[in-house]
């Protein structure tokens, strides 16, 4: 699998505040984290962008935490919420202006779920549409320490408020309602920060003394993983190897979703590498039966449920998703998207304005689909094609490469790409 999109995001920033070098194996190669490493080379990091036995490595020499530099024009973080978001966090304590904007499905994404926080914390940052919308604008400056309880369970916003309290003047208080990914967490600690999670609570002291520079190997990424376990569990004559795959517990309710469901899921060499969980998975294929998702299982799976959306289309009975209403605020709306498109090939699903319920055991067909420039919808339209019958023709497939360039040729299906 390529690395993991969200360590991949901030092994890179972290280390850049670190005071000397670090390598980091198996970056994610998609264009998301790209965009990361280019903003952070505009702030005066030196990152190299390497292979190592095949696959993408980055150097990086870290500025140490009062490094950093005015970046000459805005930056762009194109598609990816976690560079715009975790880089408003950073900034805002930076001495100086910072102007960051992304393409126009991120234009479109709040951000006022990060700009508010932030100006509790005594940041200067503003935004279009009444400090809702990105370009964002930050003055940086002295913040405070915040007693913050999260508005939405969201780990850009959590890794936000963490990379300002730092470099905040007091400690920073973080009530999570629901525990959310924890991968920063996990890497500020091993480079030296005082973070303490206890439960769903963070608390963290601002930087005395400067991070340690981390060499790290990226696991896996399960998000990517997923449309194989998918993929496996619904073909009927299916068995998948996923070696060196994230297995974060704040991550993996896509397989604990899936065994719910029935699948035949098996875990081997299970193992921990620069203080995350990783494990061999096989998958074959399974007969799997619909599930109810809702409540704190939601943020552990957030990104999979175009592709779990799939699952429930071939499973028996009935699957019914809740509490998701953050689908509605990614790359597409994806209770709109994942709804209307995966119809389009014959499942019987009904949006709710908080989840979906998909009533199971349709025989899907192929058509034409959209992936709504959604690189999640794109690749989950590809597995439902895997088990339709005909052929299926997904209108912008390319959007893949926003976090999986070789997914096509991993999946092994023969993409002729168009330009219309
Ligand atoms: C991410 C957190 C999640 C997830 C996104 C990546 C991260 O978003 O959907 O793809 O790396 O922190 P939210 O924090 O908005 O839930």
């Amino acid at each position: 699998m390529p690395g993991d999109k969200s360590i991949s995001h901030r092994a890179v920033i972290l280390n850049s505040l670190a005071k000397g070098k670090a390598a980091i194996d198996n970056y994610a190669p998609g264009k998301d984290c790209l965009a990361t490493i280019t903003c952070l080379r505009a702030l005066g990091v030196t990152v190299h962008a390497t292979r190592v036995q095949d696959s993408p490595s980055a150097l990086i020499s870290g500025t140490g935490e009062t490094g950093l530099q005015e970046a000459r024009n805005v930056l762009n973080a194109r598609n990816s919420a976690t560079t715009l978001r975790l880089l408003c966090g950073l900034l805002t304590s930076q001495p100086f202006l910072s102007v960051i904007t992304g393409d126009a499905s991120l234009r479109k994404r709040p951000m006022d779920r990060v700009i508010a926080p932030l100006q509790l914390m005594g940041a200067d940052i503003s935004g279009r549409g009444g400090d809702c919308l990105a370009p964002v604008v930050i003055k940086g400056g002295k913040l405070r320490g915040v007693d913050l309880t999260l508005p939405v369970p969201s780990a850009q916003i959590k890794s936000a408020v963490i990379l300002a309290g730092l470099f905040a003047s007091t400690n920073t208080m973080i009530r999570q309602p629901v525990a959310t990914r924890d991968h920063t967490e996990r890497l500020l600690t091993s480079m030296g920060a005082q973070l303490e999670a206890r439960g769903n609570t963070i608390s963290l002291a601002p930087l005395c003394s400067p991070l340690t520079p981390v060499s790290l190997r990226i696991p896996g990424d399960i998000s990517s993983a997923a449309y194989f376990l998918v993929a496996g569990a619904i073909h009927r004559d299916a068995r998948i190897v996923i070696r060196d795959c994230g297995i974060n517990p704040t991550r993996t309710g896509i397989i604990d979703t899936l065994l719910d469901m029935g699948a035949r899921l098996e875990f081997h060499n299970e193992r921990m590498e620069a203080g995350e969980p990783l494990a061999d998975i096989v998958v074959e294929s399974s007969e799997l039966r619909g599930v109810e998702i809702s409540g704190d299982m939601i943020p552990r799976l957030i990104d999979e449920i175009p592709v779990l959306a799939v699952a429930g289309c071939v499973a028996t009975g009935k699957t019914i998703i809740r509490n998701a209403e953050e689908l509605t605020v990614k790359e597409s709306n994806r209770i709109a998207t994942v709804a209307r498109e995966l119809s389009r090939m014959g499942a019987r699903i009904e949006p709710l304005p908080d989840g979906m319920i998909i009533y199971g055991g349709t025989a899907l067909s192929g058509t034409e689909v959209d992936s709504h420039l959604d690189h999640r919808l794109a690749m989950s339209l590809a597995v439902a094609s895997l088990v339709a019958r005909g052929e299926t023709i997904i209108k912008d497939a390319h959007v893949a490469q926003i976090s999986y360039p070789a997914f096509w040729q991993d999946m092994g299906i023969t993409a002729g790409f168009s330009d219309s």
